[in-house]
């Protein structure tokens, strides 16, 4: 029996491209370049793809798609990218990554809250150009993390993983979620994300994208924060109001800032780089060869049950599109 084709957007680290070519018969995009327009043209004839969360499946693209894709997996846990309710509509079953990247996310937050709170990035920008000068008493300082408040606007997975590496570094933990979380005992639940926002000396965004959320962090909530915080975001650049938080930290409103994600990546706003007290990383939450393997077996297994063993697996986020009349699994 034929294997079923499956389009890999991007390349990935080799043990995932191995276990893909055991199950699936690889078409690989082979270029450093996202595959943009022409994945049309590349899913000819496939029936699955693997997609990255650099490739926009709105519902123009998802009506051009070809009758024989019957399932898609996108490399991450974030899923804006991908218009549900239209793939959902063309009966396809989208699955993620959840879990497996969680550590990894939760590393990058503590890193951004450390090197935010103790402006880490402008004093290794005068080490390295010379400028570090005789010892100084009073150059340098920055916030300590013990005894402040962490706000962490979404316990989810990774809000959870963050929290607990917040308790050895002796904060308190304070968050908004759309329900208070059952295992989030000895944190402090805020129903409204103001309420948060004023008791947050670190404030992360640790939210998914959605029409719930995005623009949500904006410019009169950004004012509630306590004058001098430290604002950290490793979620989605659109939950936050760009314009706001440049004047927020330029004003010293927000005393320190770490981010991970932006609203245009990678032509991120210019304005970034001139931002004092700030250290930008270019969205490398996820990237550990553990969790990037880790991605890459968990999107595999849920094509390989959905398509060869004609099982519904449970990184599922369009159930419906299982259940649909038109759902198109081997099952
Ligand atoms: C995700 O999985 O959504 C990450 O942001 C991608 O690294």
């Amino acid at each position: 029996m034929s294997q079923p084709t499956l389009l890999i957007t991007r390349h990935l680290p080799e043990s995932v491209l191995q276990q893909a070519r055991a199950s699936f018969e690889v078409k690989l995009w082979p270029h450093d370049e996202p595959i943009g327009q022409h994945l049309i043209a590349w899913a000819q004839g496939c029936d699955a793809l693997l997609v990255m969360a650099t490739d926009r499946l709105d519902a123009a693209t998802l009506r051009q798609l070809p009758a024989s894709v019957r399932a898609i997996a996108t490399y991450s846990v974030g899923h804006d990218h991908i218009d549900l309710y239209a793939v959902t509509q063309r009966g396809i079953p989208v699955f993620n990554t959840p879990d497996v990247l969680s550590d990894a996310v939760a590393e990058v937050a503590l890193l951004l809250m450390l090197s935010a709170a103790r402006d880490a990035a402008t004093a290794e920008t005068a080490l390295r150009s010379g400028g570090w000068g005789p010892w100084s008493p009073t150059r340098f300082l920055g916030q300590q993390l013990t005894g402040r408040r962490l706000g962490l606007y979404g316990m989810g997975r990774i809000g959870m993983g963050i929290a607990q590496r917040a308790l050895g570094f002796g904060m308190q933990v304070h968050y908004h979620n759309r329900t208070v979380h059952t295992a989030a005992t000895g944190f402090t639940y805020h129903a409204s994300l103001e309420s948060l926002m004023e008791h947050s000396d670190v404030f992360c965004v640790c939210a998914p994208s959605t029409l719930q959320t995005r623009g949500t962090v904006n410019r009169a909530r950004l004012a509630l924060l306590p004058r001098g915080s430290v604002f950290v975001n490793i979620a989605r650049g659109d939950l936050v109001d760009e314009d706001a938080l440049f004047e927020a930290i330029l004003s010293g409103h927000i005393g320190g800032a770490g981010l991970d994600v932006y609203r245009d990546e990678p032509a991120i706003d210019p304005r970034f780089l001139q931002l004092p007290r700030t250290t930008l990383l270019p969205h490398i939450g996820s990237a550990t060869l553990d969790a990037r393997e880790g991605m890459g077996r968990l999107a595999l297994q849920a094509l390989e049950a959905f398509l060869l063993q004609g099982k519904p697996p449970a990184n599922c986020l369009n159930p419906d599109a299982l259940a649909s009349p038109f759902a198109k699994g081997s099952a």
